[in-house]
């Protein structure tokens, strides 16, 4: 399997463990790439049939948080497997649907996973979330799930309004450092930590609310919800170092096993939030 370039290195992962017929990796992972949402949290047990219903779970908290409903016309930036597609698809009879990603490879294993149920269309494009080759004022909402940190953050936010008819609303799943965290994750300085870079690839994790707003408004937009979900994720990392030590042992395994569990301390010292964020297009 060839790597691609601006592809996060923990796609490779996935797909070469999905590809050796992985049966964790596929329970958790084989439709949605993203952190799970728990109601209860300390009732989670983390094995990886559990964890793929909390991912699906975190996907119907944003599309949820949306609005969706039959008729709208949705893009989902960054879609990964097509997951939050194949949700949207099975939820609903009458929606538009497009999924846009860098990455060739996982266009393909969405394109032959998810199929339209009722008269929904689906549609998989390839693109960088900065150009998405699609009309102005052509979608009703825009979704970005936990994938914006991989993009630059002030075109994508252009783009999606750009994309946007008026009404319609941008939602996305983040890594929010709160205001008092700047010093701590500028010490820390994560998009430059070896560790985060070799699982993660090129991340930017020091988008605060305010920047956010900033972002918004620039672009006609306004931030209208902004939910923090970081309680409801932290068993995620529980799974995941669960995972990594199943892995037959690696520099690749113990740079994720590192990578993570900054991620986890900075999500529990209360320095980085996992937030779901909605903008409304005016
Ligand atoms: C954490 S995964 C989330 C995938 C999917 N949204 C999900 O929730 O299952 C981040 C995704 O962003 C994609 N991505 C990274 N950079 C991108 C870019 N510049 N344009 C479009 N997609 C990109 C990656 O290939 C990956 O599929």
């Amino acid at each position: 399997m060839t790597a691609q370039p601006n592809n996060p290195p923990y796609i490779d992962g996935l797909l070469q463990r999905l590809a050796n017929g992985d049966s964790r990796t596929a329970a958790a992972f084989s439709r949605h790439v993203h952190w799970g949402y728990w109601e209860e949290p300390p009732r989670a047990v983390c094995t990886p049939e559990e964890y793929g219903e909390a991912a699906e779970h975190l996907c119907r908290v944003l599309c949820n948080t949306a609005g969706i409903d039959d008729g709208m016309r949705i893009v989902d930036v960054g879609c990964g497997f097509g997951g939050t597609i194949a949700s949207l698809s099975e939820r609903f009879g009458q929606l538009q649907l497009v999924g846009v990603n860098i990455d060739p490879r996982q266009l393909e294993r969405a394109a032959e996973l998810v199929r339209p149920c009722g008269i929904n269309s689906i549609e998989f494009v390839q693109a960088d979330a900065a150009r998405i080759p699609l009309d102005d004022s052509s979608c009703d909402v825009v979704l970005a799930v936990e994938s914006v940190f991989h993009f630059d953050r002030a075109a994508f936010v252009a783009e999606a309004s750009r994309l946007l008819a008026p009404g319609g609303n941008l939602t996305l799943s983040d890594f929010v450092p709160s205001e008092r965290a700047a010093e701590y994750l500028d010490a820390i300085d994560f998009s430059a930590d070896e560790a985060v870079q070799w699982s993660y690839g090129e991340i930017d994790l020091t988008c605060s609310l305010d920047r956010y707003r900033e972002l918004a408004k620039a672009n006609g937009l306004r931030l209208t919800k902004a939910m923090d979900v970081t309680e409801n994720t932290l068993p995620t990392y529980k799974f995941l170092a669960a995972s990594a030590s199943d892995w037959p042992k690696s520099r690749e395994v113990e740079l994720f096993t590192r990578a993570t569990s900054l991620l986890e301390k900075a999500s529990r010292k209360g320095m980085l939030g996992y937030q779901v964020l909605r903008f409304e297009k005016h």
